[in-house]
């Protein structure tokens, strides 16, 4: 039996208080658990709590009711830096630092010993291509070189999760697809559990061992998707009949949350409209 790495349980977050007129139940109930080694994806429409999962998932707050563990403990509003490394949308890459510099600082917080940071550094910036750019400054990249390096460097911490909250949304169609590609490779050879947010139906489907589609706010689980098909992936999985059936499935199980979600963010219809 696979053992589990990420358990959600009956997780329920509220902001603010509840007698107020802007309290908001961003997440209901929420159930889920992810295996080691699984890639999984949350999809959704914009504002039904994915990245407040992810950020419960992080330990970087504690959910209003039910729980969440990582490889059997608690995650309570508590960072597991060793367990649990991060990649966002935008690029986190100190400007005033090198590439490879950016690696060692986020190495030294792993706690792990300095004689490896170069070894380790190299081999996940050759993973994605870009070795030969250790010594440039974030700015002389382009921003898919520079999302493409805080990929790498999200991997080369050693932790066994990554949880990724719409790491590609700034990047071209192309390049994302490229990345895609990359992901795919790297969670073949490292065997990480990851944790993905995206609003591509299409990147979802390419990467995901499952997908996790979501409603509209409160988020609860829609539906559960299987993705069968082992990594890495290449392209022409996009051109089976198979990939195009999943990602219809995803959007007409997306479609109505998706008209509720705008539906709800409009101005309300006066009587007799
Ligand atoms: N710290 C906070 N304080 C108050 N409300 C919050 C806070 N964080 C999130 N929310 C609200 O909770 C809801 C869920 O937000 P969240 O950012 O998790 O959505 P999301 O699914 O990631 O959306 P998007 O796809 O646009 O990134 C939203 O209504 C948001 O305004
Ligand atoms: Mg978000």
């Amino acid at each position: 039996m696979t053992e589990t790495a990420i358990s959600i349980r009956n997780v329920t977050q509220r902001f603010g208080d509840a007698n107020q007129a802007n309290a908001v139940l961003a997440l209901d109930d929420v159930s889920l658990d992810i295996k080691k080694g699984e890639f999984v994806c949350l999809l959704g429409p914009s504002g039904c709590g994915k990245s407040t999962l992810l950020n419960i998932v992080g330990g970087l707050f504690k959910p209003t009711q039910g729980t969440c563990t990582v490889d059997g403990r608690l995650v309570d509003g508590e960072p597991h830096p060793d367990k649990i490394a991060f990649v966002f949308q935008e690029s986190t890459l100190f400007p005033w630092y090198t590439v490879i510099e950016n690696f060692h600082i986020a190495l030294k917080f792993q706690g792990i010993a300095k004689s490896e940071w170069d070894d380790r550094a190299m081999a996940a910036l050759r993973a994605v291509g870009m070795a030969s750019f250790a010594r440039h400054y974030p700015e002389q990249l382009s921003v898919g070189m520079r999302q493409r390096v805080n990929m790498a460097r999200g991997i080369c911490v050693g932790t066994d999760i990554l949880l990724m909250d719409e790491p590609f949304a700034a990047l071209d169609e192309q390049t994302r697809m490229v990345l895609g590609e990359d992901l795919s490779q790297l969670l073949a050879a490292t065997g990480k559990t990851i944790v993905f947010v995206t609003h591509s139906l299409a990147e979802a489907v390419f990467l995901s061992d499952r997908i996790a589609v979501m409603t509209a706010r409160p988020g609860k689980i829609k539906t559960i998707i299987d993705v069968n098909e082992p990594h890495p992936r290449s392209p022409d999985f996009m051109l089976e009949p198979r990939f195009s059936e999943l990602r219809n499935e995803c959007y007409a199980l997306l479609r109505d949350e998706i008209r509720a979600t705008v539906a709800a963010q409009r101005d309300p219809q006066p009587a007799g409209a």
